[in-house]
This record gives C-alpha cells, structure tokens and sequence, in this order.
C-alpha cells in the first residue's frame, strides 16, 4: 500500500476498527478512536450495542457446536476480539475448522496473525456480497465440507448491504448449499424507538453507511429455513443464558433494541 492510500485509511473510521475499539481492541487509529469515543460520551450506552452483538454471536457459536458442528464460516468476522469464535468453537468441537471472511483490507493480516492459528482455521480478505467467489476460494474448498452440516454466521454485517445488492439472495446462495442440521445466524441493526436510539443511528449510517431494517425485512433474509426457538430479538436478550441472569432481568435500553438476532437450522 502506498503512503497517501496508508494516510486515507487512517483518516476515516472504520467499522471494524471501530467495533473492535469500542469492545476494548487495540488495533485502530485515530479516526476509529475517536469516533467511538464520540458514542461513548454524546450516547453513554450506546457501547451496548456493540457489547450484546459480540455475546450474541459467540453464544450462537457455542449452541452450534454444542449441536455438532464442526466448520464454521464467519462472515463479515471484524478484527479478532479474545475470545474468537475458534475459541468457543473448540471448547465444544476441538477439530472444529473455521474460515473468518472480512472485505476490510485492515483485518485480514490481523486475522492471520491472531485468528489463523493453525491449518484448520482460514482468514479471507472477501466480500460477502460475492458468494460465488468465497465458495471458489481454496481455503474454503480445503476446509468446508457442504455434505456436513455448516455454522454460517452474518453477525452485524448485513446491514452494510444494500437492498440492490441483495441481502437476501446472499443468504440464499449459502442456504441452498448447506447440508441438513446446519445453522445460518444474523444479526442486524433495526430503528429503535427513542431520541437516542435515533442519534445513534445517525450517527453510524453518517460514519460507515448501512441499512437499518425491519424485523419483518431480517426475517425475510432467512427464506424457507426454519427459525430456531426464541425467533428474532434484541441480542442481550437471545439466548439469554442461565449464567447471566442479572442482565437478563434488567430492562432493555433504548440501544440493546438496535440490534436484533436470529437463528434457523436446515431440515
Ligand atoms: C460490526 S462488525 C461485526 C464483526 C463481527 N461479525 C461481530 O459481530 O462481532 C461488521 C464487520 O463486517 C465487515 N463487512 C462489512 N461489509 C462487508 C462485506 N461486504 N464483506 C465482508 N465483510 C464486510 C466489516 O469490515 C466489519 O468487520
């Protein structure tokens, strides 16, 4: 990369280095710092949000293994963030092989250094609004066997695609590859209801772009396949497991409502 492509990355935001900077990651620059700092003072909360997406995610993670799967595809990964999905993966399913796909030039090599571990675990620079071209990957070809049953994650990252790129169709593309007993896993930002939750909106869609939806809109993204459960609901509440029961309890804020999640199992 040359100089003046180096300066501009590090003069805007980013939202994987934001996300990551707001969960306590080192990785980022000024931009991204500052950024989450703003949320942090002018929406003191607004953090949650990106708190209960990662434990959402990461209890997904371990329902899935703890159903047998053994191969995950993150999709839209983020930069790594302790623990990572291997992580909760292998404590269920040691042999587990994961690929983590992000489009952020920014986090590939850190996922190589720090989520690449061993040959069983792959770090693609990709964009998921191209499936076909992920599937032709090596990486997946090596480690993703479609006659078993696959954990496919799309944690926060839908909502960076645009309707006429085809949320739907992306999903899609995946679902009617996978073998029966696997998962598909969403999460998404939905408009919340409040003066804050408002702010926080504009001021993500104003920093990285991004859509969002309704619950009716995320559901769609699921087509034919058969929700598990709960359904779709604010992250903190998904899941919610018997080992946290404090937050469970306490109401939800206006920004917890911003980011929703579900999950369906192929039959
Ligand atoms: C809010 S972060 C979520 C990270 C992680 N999935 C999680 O939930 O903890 C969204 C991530 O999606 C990635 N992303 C956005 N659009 C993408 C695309 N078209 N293809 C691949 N990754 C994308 C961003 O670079 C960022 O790392």
């Amino acid at each position: 990369m040359n100089i003046n492509a180096m300066r501009a990355r590090q003069s805007r935001p980013s939202v994987a280095r934001t996300y990551s900077y707001i969960l306590g990651g080192r990785d980022n620059y000024g931009a991204d710092k500052d950024l989450g700092d703003s949320f942090k003072q002018d929406l003191p909360g607004s953090e949650q949000l990106a708190i209960t997406n990662r434990a959402a995610v990461l209890r997904a993670v371990r329902i899935m293994a703890q159903s047998g799967v053994r191969q995950l595809i993150d999709m839209g990964c983020g930069l790594p963030a302790e623990p990572n999905v291997h992580d909760v993966a292998r404590q269920h399913q040691p042999e587990a092989r994961i690929v983590y796909i992000d489009n952020d030039p920014f986090v590939a090599p850190h996922g190589r250094a720090l989520l690449a571990i061993d040959d069983r675990i792959a770090m693609l620079e990709a964009d998921v609004r191209r499936p076909q071209q992920i599937l032709e990957q090596p990486d997946v070809e090596r480690l993703i066997d479609f006659d078993q049953p696959v954990g496919l994650l799309f944690s926060a990252v839908l909502s960076f695609v645009e309707n006429d790129e085809d949320p739907a169709g992306v999903v899609r593309f995946w679902a009617d590859r996978l073998a029966p007993g696997s998962f598909v896993y969403i999460s998404h930002f939905r408009p919340g209801q409040t003066r804050e939750a408002a702010a926080t909106e504009g001021k993500i869609r104003e920093a990285f772009g991004g859509r969002f939806r309704s619950d009716a809109e995320i559901l769609s993204f699921f087509g034919g396949l058969d929700l598990v459960d709960e359904g779709l609901l604010p992250c903190r509440q998904w899941h919610m497991d018997a080992d946290m029961p404090t937050t469970a309890e306490k109401e939800l804020t206006s920004w917890e409502e911003l980011i929703v999640a579900a999950m369906a199992r192929k039959s």
